[in-house]
């Protein structure tokens, strides 16, 4: 039996860091408003001509470096965005060549917004355990920048560009819970809801890239109830209750999103880590960005018992088990 371990990760953020005021210049908006709404403080935007895949091959190889492994180790590369380089080809295969992995190997991206990492990781743990892969990078990067209608402030005030990474390894899965690895993987998507955040255009739809619209209030009830959902699904698929967890580690929407859930899973918010404030929503690259920065700072460590939770447009949520 195998397990894919995470052995390393990474982060990037663009270089220009907009804080709130510097947004209230161009956008009806305020500090107070957007800090007492959401928690955000600042977010990073991506330069003219910095795409995707120049972020998400930074947060590669940050995390190659902390897993101390070479490109060339790397056998699978599932990148998870909303914001591709190009309609095609996968901005995964511009990753591989800007890495320097070996040519060959397989490379494609998902897409599932903001539980769009959950999903990468799913699909890369299961070609893992099935023998398809031993060294998995998987990436969550976005330039939702690129998507932002700077015209409807409810919206443009929250997301933020960046990239994470993880990389995965095969490992032997003779133990339970107390060995290192992914000890599962929950997905989920209700297409119902796909009308209350998305982006209003698309090649086969209007030829044209179009802007993220949003319900939010709608939004903010569904992944509250929904993130909820499927951590205690988590739990009770490893027989555990939220009091065994070291860390939850929660894609990076909101702080009140973040702080309605813990009180609805009646779990200490001093348990939930939280960077929000410090780069917005990425979306699919939130997840890892928020594990990255709690690593260097000394929050999560080796051995730590870990949930990762996200929920996106679609509606698209998932959550996963891990022994760091
Ligand atoms: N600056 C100042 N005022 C604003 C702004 C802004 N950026 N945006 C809206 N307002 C105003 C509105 O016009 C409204 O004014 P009015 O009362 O005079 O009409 C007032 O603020 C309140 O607006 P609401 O929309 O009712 O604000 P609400 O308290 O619902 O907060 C928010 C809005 C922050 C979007 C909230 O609904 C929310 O957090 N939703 C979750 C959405 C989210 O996080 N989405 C991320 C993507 S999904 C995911 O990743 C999970």
């Amino acid at each position: 039996m195998v397990r894919s371990v995470i052995a390393g990760c990474g982060a990037y953020l663009p270089a220009n860091r907009v804080t709130n005021d510097d947004l209230a210049q161009r956008v009806d908006t305020s500090d107070a408003w957007i800090r007492e709404r959401s928690g955000i403080v600042a977010r990073h935007f991506a330069a003219e001509g910095e795409l995707t895949s120049d972020l998400a091959a930074q947060a590669a190889r940050a995390a190659l470096a902390d897993a101390g492994l070479e490109a060339d180790a790397v056998d699978l590369i599932v990148l998870a965005t909303a914001t591709p380089d190009k309609t095609f080809p996968a901005t995964a295969v511009r990753v591989q060549t800007l890495l320097g992995c070996r040519p060959g190997v397989p490379a494609f991206d998902v897409q599932a917004v903001c539980s769009g990492f959950l999903y990468a990781l799913g699909v890369a743990d299961s070609m893992v355990k099935v023998g398809l892969a031993r060294t998995a990078l998987v990436i969550g990067a976005e330039t939702f920048s690129r998507l932002l209608d700077f015209n409807d402030r409810t919206t443009c005030v929250l997301f933020g560009d960046g990239a994470g990474a993880v990389v995965l390894q095969a490992s032997d899965a003779s133990g339970g819970l107390e060995q290192r690895g992914i000890h599962s993987v929950h997905l989920h998507a209700d297409g119902r809801y796909q009308d209350l955040l998305y982006v209003d255009g698309g090649p086969s739809s209007t030829q044209t890239t179009g802007f993220v619209r949003m319900h939010g209030k709608e939004v903010f009830r569904h992944a509250v109830t929904n993130l909820s959902g499927v951590v205690t699904e988590a739990l009770e698929a490893n027989g555990l209750s939220a009091a065994d967890l070291d860390w939850i580690v929660p894609h990076q929407a909101n702080q009140r999103i973040l702080d309605g859930t813990a009180r609805k899973l009646e779990i200490d918010p001093a348990r939930v880590i939280s960077t929000i404030a410090l780069h917005a929503n990425t979306s699919a690259a939130s997840v890892p960005l928020a594990m990255s920065v709690a690593r260097a700072d000394g929050r999560l460590k080796a051995g730590d018992l870990v949930l990762l939770e996200a929920l996106g447009g679609g509606f698209t949520w998932g959550a996963a088990l891990v022994r760091l």
